[in-house]
């Protein structure tokens, strides 16, 4: 068992394909991870499994690799002590979840703005310029250089879950790129495709932050610490009031926009 405690929790499910139910019975969605670097043994204190549930899962997991043998059921060695399944954010942790917020707003709207879009019409290519504008200026530089240029870097690059989260930034800003290229060639489906894409990806990679590794980081994070990013991130904001400002105004007026055309078609 000790063996596979090491290996990459993708082979394992590749090897084990039951593997992958049983994570998932655990609400542990290692099969719908993007790149999937984590290794078995790093999943427990990721997810801050109970004593009871880590038993549970490596005995199940371990009767899958070892069928018919009565393994010895290994207890992880953890860097912090399990705590009780409630989420309670630092505040500099709560600052990046309501940035999360508003980028969700925008996210949400992704399926309106696609629909019936036309990017050879310059109204709607305006629109996805605006909302490229957001998504780079708003979502990646000012809150993704919070989290690459701050807080993962209090964590050191080798981890397997912020490879993970950069990778799925890099990932997010590909999408745009081919976005911004569609609209270059009045491509509409290339345009709606790569958008919907970047929508599917943030959804899943902000549940992730939110619920795993934001609790999983303040868990780590001693008091100071907490106060040093909170100062940090002050200045941050401050270097990017009036980009924040602007495009809280514009995921306003796209609400305010859509809701109008909304009861408008409704009359
Ligand atoms: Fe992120
Ligand atoms: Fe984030």
């Amino acid at each position: 068992m000790e063996h596979y405690l090491n290996r990459g929790i993708k082979d394992i499910i590749q090897e084990f394909p039951e593997t992958g139910r049983i994570l998932n019975g655990f609400n542990i969605g290692c099969t719908a991870c993007n790149v999937g670097t984590c290794l078995l043994k790093d999943i427990v204190e990721v997810h801050n499994l109970t004593f009871e549930d880590e038993h549970a899962l490596m005995l199940q997991i371990g009767r899958v690799i070892y069928p018919g043998i009565e393994i010895a059921v290994p207890r992880i060695e953890r860097k912090v002590p399990v705590g009780d399944g409630v989420i309670r954010y630092s505040p500099p942790m709560r600052a990046l979840v309501d940035e999360h917020t508003v980028i969700k707003r925008l996210l949400a709207l992704i399926p309106r703005v696609t629909e019936d879009l036309n990017v050879t019409r310059p109204d709607d290519r305006k629109l996805i310029l605006e909302a490229v504008d957001f998504i780079r200026s708003y979502a990646d530089r000012f809150h993704h250089a919070k989290e690459e240029e701050i807080l993962f870097r209090e964590f050191g690059d080798d981890l397997e879950i912020l490879k993970s989260m950069l990778e799925e930034h890099r990932m997010g800003r590909g999408y745009v790129k081919s976005v911004l290229e569609a609209v270059e060639k009045g491509d509409t489906a290339s345009v709606s495709e790569h958008l919907t894409a970047y929508g599917r990806l943030l959804q899943g990679h902000i549940k992730k932050e939110d619920e795993i590794l934001y609790p999983w980081m303040d868990r780590d994070l001693s008091v100071a610490k907490v106060g040093e990013l909170f100062a940090r991130f002050a200045k941050t904001d401050e270097q990017f009031r009036d980009t924040a400002s602007r495009q809280k105004d514009f995921v306003r007026r796209l609400e305010e926009k859509f809701n109008h055309e909304e009861v408008t078609n409704n009359v």
